[in-house]
């Protein structure tokens, strides 16, 4: 089959954020425990922290990691977490009924981000704690000194303010499910006043308020309303939420929830312009997709997990090739909404529903969905151009028509170059792709990868790296246009220079 990608180098969608490829480290299952932090670990440094693992983080060049939840937020005292360790209470921990010892806590937080290289985003508890509590993190986090809260986080041994900009009014408080779940009337004050208040003790944060918990909630729609007439002035950020599964083993079904993606990011989007609209404010309200993944493949086996274990093995969803097409998708589709979505969290990085793995005591490995992330995160930043596509579709019921081929390109002005990601959803068709540039003089390839040929549900395990990208020469330069081949059901980026 054949299709046509033009790109024109002066046809801009938007500055990407580079915080597009953050991620999310939440204290749930073996995230932390047994993940970024096992002091009795083989390559642990003196602070527990597995250096395996800070590894692989590294290398995804991970700007930002959103933590401590997630639902875990919700009933989170975070002076449990800093002090001497020997002398932090264990506690039962609600959301995922798990048994939370402490042993990490703000600080090692703090302490493992900037030895990976990432800033941090930081969510308070509106759960079952509020305004006061909210103020009394961040002056132990922001202010320099002289105050109760600041001079304790010294006393901590940190004499330098920890300065986290980015910080989260609360996790998904739409969900019944939520310790402390609110309506939107509800929520809507609370993080109306909690703003304010944040915004006194430190007026050179960003706020991000709680959208819904996924689109189909019943109150989808009416809760961003209500919240952002609440909140509009006082916060930078609306947040979505949204995971995705192939339960009806439906691959063309499945690569179309990167379609579904980019409906839901439209419609918030032009929710946030409505109330700008009615507020007539000279604010634009940007996105923050601060959950987004796959995750089905443990729903059903996670509620067998006994209740109240230290590091339980939960959401270890095994990613299959299927699930790194999608991922990429999904990469595909949050790049051509980089003017609106500034923010974007993998969720999440270790063990729960992540592209990183460990074995206690054992290695740490890559899920395949590591490889279309890391791409994407180290060619995925600069401006990102609009691609007009020329191609056939097939239609999914209730999401519409879906391209067979998708692809988004970024000019990266550091080095000048061009870098097409793309994939292929046909099932059985190889696509002959005819590239056009516009406005950008192409010199060369400087490289092709593909992720293609795999059985569906073929994964990576801890003994074997089966499903990784492989370097092609699926192309054929001739001046300005670049013909490519994009095998059926495959990943593909091709740099430009
Ligand atoms: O990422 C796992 C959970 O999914 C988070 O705790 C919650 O915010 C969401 O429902």
């Amino acid at each position: 089959m054949k299709a046509g990608i033009k790109v024109n180098r002066q046809q801009e969608i938007g500055i990407i954020d580079e915080r597009l490829y953050s991620s999310f480290l939440e204290h749930m299952g073996r995230a932390v425990y047994e993940g970024v932090y096992e002091p009795s670990h083989k390559t642990s440094d003196g602070e527990g922290f597995r250096q395996d693992v800070s590894t692989l983080c590294q290398a995804l060049k991970i700007p930002m990691i959103r933590y401590p939840g997630g639902n875990f937020v919700s009933g989170y005292e975070w002076q449990d977490g800093i002090g001497p360790k020997e002398q932090r209470p264990v506690r039962l921990e609600l959301a995922w009924q798990s048994i939370e010892t402490n042993q990490f806590g703000l600080h090692e937080f703090m302490n493992w981000c900037q030895k990976i290289g990432s800033q941090a985003m930081m969510a308070v508890n509106l759960g079952t704690r509020g305004i006061s509590e909210a103020r009394n993190l961040l002056e132990y986090c922001n202010f320099s000194s002289g105050t109760y809260w600041s001079d304790l986080r010294r006393k901590n041994g940190q004499e330098e303010p920890f300065a986290i900009k980015t910080w989260c009014l609360g996790n998904e408080m739409d969900g019944p499910w939520q310790i402390g779940h609110k309506t939107a009337e509800e929520y809507g004050r609370l993080a109306e006043e909690t703003a304010k208040v944040m915004k006194l003790v430190d007026p050179t944060i960003e706020l991000v308020v709680c959208g819904s918990s996924f689109r189909e909630m019943p109150t989808y729609g009416e809760w961003e309303q209500t919240v952002l007439r609440h909140t509009y002035e006082h916060v930078d950020y609306l947040s979505l939420h949204q995971y995705y599964g192939n339960q009806e083993d439906d691959i063309g079904k499945y690569l179309a929830r990167a379609v579904e993606m980019s409906q839901f990011i439209q419609e918030v989007t032009d929710i946030c312009d409505q109330i700008q609209k009615e507020k007539q404010s000279d604010k634009q309200m940007m996105l923050s997709f601060d959950e987004w993944n796959i995750w089905y493949h443990t729903l059903e086996s996670d509620k067998e997990q006994a209740l109240w274990q230290e590091a339980p093995p939960l959401l270890q969803d095994i990613y299959t090739f299927e699930d790194a097409l999608l991922l990429g998708s999904m990469l595909i589709t949050l790049l051509k909404h980089a003017d609106r979505v500034k923010i974007a969290c993998l969720a999440q990085l270790v063990n729960v529903i992540a592209p990183i793995m460990t074995e206690k005591e054992g290695p740490a490995w890559k899920q395949t969905i590591y490889y279309p992330f890391q791409q994407v995160s180290h060619y995925g930043r600069g401006v990102a151009l609009a691609t007009e596509l020329a191609v056939d579709h097939y239609v999914v019921e209730g999401i519409g028509e879906i391209p067979f081929v998708d692809s988004v390109t970024v000019y990266q002005p550091d080095d000048q170059t061009l870098t097409i990601f793309a994939i292929n959803r046909h099932q059985t068709s190889a696509m002959e792709v005819e590239l056009v540039v516009e406005e950008f003089v192409v010199e060369g390839v400087m490289g092709s990868s593909e992720l293609a040929g795999y059985d569906l549900k073929a994964i990576n395990t801890k003994d074997q790296q089966r499903v990784v990208p492989c370097e092609v020469e699926n192309y054929y330069l001739e001046g300005q246009s670049l013909q490519l081949t994009l095998a059926p059901l495959s990943w593909n980026v091709i740099r430009l220079k």
